[in-house]
C-alpha cells in the first residue's frame, strides 16, 4: 500500500486565483514523486477548478452533510463531491468537533461517504494527555462510536488520522507531539481495529497529523508507525508541503 500525504487547507486561501497557484506550484514541485499518494483537501468552492488543473494530486473535501439528500439549506452531500471527481473527505476533524460535531454524526457521515464512493479520512485524537493514560480509552471510544456498524470489509477503505488536539497548530498553548506519541497510538489503533476484523480483512491506513512540518516529517514517517501524514498549516506553502511529500517518497518501505 502506498504511503499517503494529505493536505488540509482548512478555510484557506481566500481566492480561487491563490488556490490555483498554490495547487499548481505544489504539482510542479512534486512532479518526480511516484511512490507516494498526494491528496489536497480544499474548500468546496475550489474543488471543481482544481480538478481541471491536474490529476497528479487527488482531491478531498473537509466535510459532508450527515444525510444523503434533501432540503438542507447550505449543506453539501457526499454524492455532490463524488460527482465532481473528489475522492476523499475529512470527517470528524477536531475543529468541526469544536463546532458541535459528535461521534454519532461522524458515524452517519462515514457510512454515507463509503456508500457514495468517497474515502473517509476519520480524525481521532484526545484533547489532553493524563498520567493515567485515559487518552487511550478516549480514542478507543471515538473509534468504536465512529465506526459502529461499518462493515468489516469496508474498514480498509477508511484512513484513520490520529491528530492529538494538543499538538494541532490552531490549539492555544499547543505543544509538539513526537514520533513516540504517534507510534504508541498507531499501535493501539491497529490493535483496536484488528480486534474487530477477520484474518482476511485488510487494515485501514493510519496517518499522523498535528503541526507536521518539513523538519519533523522524517521522524514521524520513519519512527511514528504510520502510513502517512495529514498536514495543515505547512500545506499552505507549496515548498514546505512538497518537501514533506519528498521526505515520504525517499523513506524506505
Ligand atoms: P496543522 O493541522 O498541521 O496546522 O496542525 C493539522 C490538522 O488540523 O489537520
Amino acid at each position: 500500500m502506498k504511503k499517503i500525504i494529505i493536505a488540509n487547507w482548512k478555510m484557506n486561501p481566500s481566492s480561487p486565483k491563490e488556490a490555483g497557484q498554490l495547487f499548481s506550484n505544489t504539482v510542479k514541485l512534486i512532479s518526480g514523486v511516484k511512490k507516494t499518494e498526494v491528496v489536497i483537501c480544499a474548500p468546496y468552492v475550489y474543488l471543481s477548478g482544481l480538478k481541471k488543473l491536474s490529476s497528479k494530486i487527488s482531491l478531498g473535501g473537509q466535510n459532508i452533510f450527515k444525510v444523503e439528500e434533501g432540503a438542507y439549506t447550505g449543506e453539501i452531500s457526499a454524492d455532490m463531491l463524488y460527482n465532481i471527481g473528489v475522492q476523499y473527505v475529512i470527517l470528524g476533524h477536531s475543529e468541526r468537533r469544536a463546532l458541535g460535531e459528535n461521534n454519532l454524526n461522524v458515524n452517519k457521515k462515514i457510512k454515507i461517504a463509503l456508500r457514495a464512493g468517497l474515502t473517509p479520512i476519520l480524525c481521532v485524537g484526545e484533547d489532553k494527555r493524563d498520567e493515567n493514560h485515559g487518552y487511550f480509552n478516549f480514542v478507543k471510544n471515538q473509534l468504536e462510536e465512529c465506526l459502529n456498524g461499518v462493515q468489516k470489509d469496508s474498514l480498509s477503505k477508511i484512513i484513520i488520522a490520529y491528530e492529538p488536539v494538543w499538538a494541532i497548530s490552531s490549539t492555544l498553548n499547543r505543544r509538539d507531539a513526537n514520533a513516540n506519541d504517534s507510534r504508541e497510538m498507531a499501535i493501539f489503533i491497529r490493535k483496536t481495529i484488528s480486534d474487530k476484523l477477520n484474518n482476511q480483512n485488510k487494515m485501514p491506513r493510519i496517518i499522523y497529523g498535528g503541526s507536521v512540518n518539513e523538519r519533523d516529517a522524517e521522524d514521524f514517517i520513519k519512527n511514528g508507525g504510520v502510513d502517512g501524514l495529514l498536514v495543515g498549516r505547512a500545506s499552505l506553502n507549496a515548498k514546505k508541503f512538497s518537501s514533506i511529500v519528498k521526505i515520504c517518497e525517499a523513506s524506505e518501505r
